[in-house]
């Protein structure tokens, strides 16, 4: 067989619900999961081993050795599987890389698919899954696509339906933010204040928002308990959320652990015009227009058209 593409989406979270830390570390999370229409590319061709080169927009920040997730997703694959083949991995970045949307987690997510494909190993959905979260909490997710709940380390996921499509504006900031040291940040920022940590509770107002198709409903209740401490890691993110909600977004918030930010548009050209004005004002380098939700982790043939992510 000759090589696989896989395209994959990003993901930002609509409603992030921190919970305690557990005794693993991991804190127990209600994640409302989006997928949008800014995708990057994965191809598999044959090989003996297993290797990855990347390409596109910030490639140079992400390991191209063993300790890529996407190396590690296809290696968990085949020792699953028992198959004795490799495969070179080609990614074509386009998600923002350390940014908050899941590209790494995206990326070893397509792996599994495209291995799956390459190798005819054709596991069961569900199998590739329990893979997917074994190898991080935000890789079951692009598997699946659209909108979903994501419960405990937030890798048990719960399909979540959504009325119409929502347009979003996403402003990827310059470096990335590490994850761990985000939480951590949370953690610490919580002890300060003194502040009672409770378990999360469902997401309720943002469900029937969501099932509501009213952008504005949606707006209202989007929410990250991340944001205050990627903000205070990175104090310039007050000013572009601010701007984002003085030109007129329905919603600004940190897309999950930052430090990208996400601002919900009331149509595809506000988006557009949002875009222009978080570009005009300085805040970032390249407004990115998207929408969603869009599916998970496909293979694609040429022919497959390629949902276009506007950068500005
Ligand atoms: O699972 P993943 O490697 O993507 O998680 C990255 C980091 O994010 C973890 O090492 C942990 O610090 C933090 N995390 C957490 N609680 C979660 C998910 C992630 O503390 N539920």
């Amino acid at each position: 067989m000759g090589g696989v593409t896989v395209r994959v989406p990003a993901k930002v979270n609509l409603e992030l619900c921190v919970g305690p830390p557990g005794d693993d570390g991991y804190h127990e999370l209600v994640n409302v999961f989006h997928a949008v229409s800014i995708v990057d590319e994965l191809s598999a061709e044959p090989a003996d081993d297993v290797s990855v080169v990347v390409t596109g927009t910030g490639s140079t920040y992400v390991p191209a050795d063993d300790s890529n997730l996407a190396v590690r997703a296809a290696r968990l694959l085949a020792e699953t599987a028992g198959v004795d083949r490799g495969a070179e991995l080609r990614i074509r970045k386009s998600i923002p890389v350390a940014g908050g949307m899941a590209g790494g987690s995206a990326d070893a997510a397509a792996a599994l698919v495209a291995c799956d494909a390459l190798w005819g190993t054709a596991l069961p959905r569900d199998t590739l899954i329990e893979l997917a979260g074994r190898l991080g909490a935000d890789v079951a997710f692009p598997l699946l696509g659209g909108t979903a709940v994501g419960r405990g380390r937030g890798d048990k996921l719960t399909p979540v339906p959504v009325e119409g499509a929502l347009h979003w504006v996403f402003a990827p900031a310059e470096g990335g933010l590490s994850t761990p040291r985000v939480y951590a940040e949370c953690d610490r920022l919580r002890a300060e204040s003194g502040e009672r940590v409770r378990t999360p509770r469902g997401a309720e107002a943002l469900l029937a928002a969501l099932r509501s198709g009213d952008p504005e409903r949606v707006g209202a209740v989007l929410h990250n308990d991340l944001q205050p401490a990627a903000v205070s890691l990175r104090p310039g993110l007050a000013r572009t959320l601010a701007v984002g909600a003085a030109e007129g977004a329905l919603g600004a918030l940190v897309s999950g652990s930052g430090p990208t930010c996400a601002f919900l548009a009331r149509t595809e050209a506000h988006a557009a015009d949002l875009a222009l004005a978080l570009t005009r004002e300085g805040v970032c380098r390249a407004a990115r227009c998207a929408y969603g939700p869009v599916p998970g982790a496909c293979v694609t043939t040429d022919a497959d058209l390629c949902p276009s992510d506007g950068d500005v």
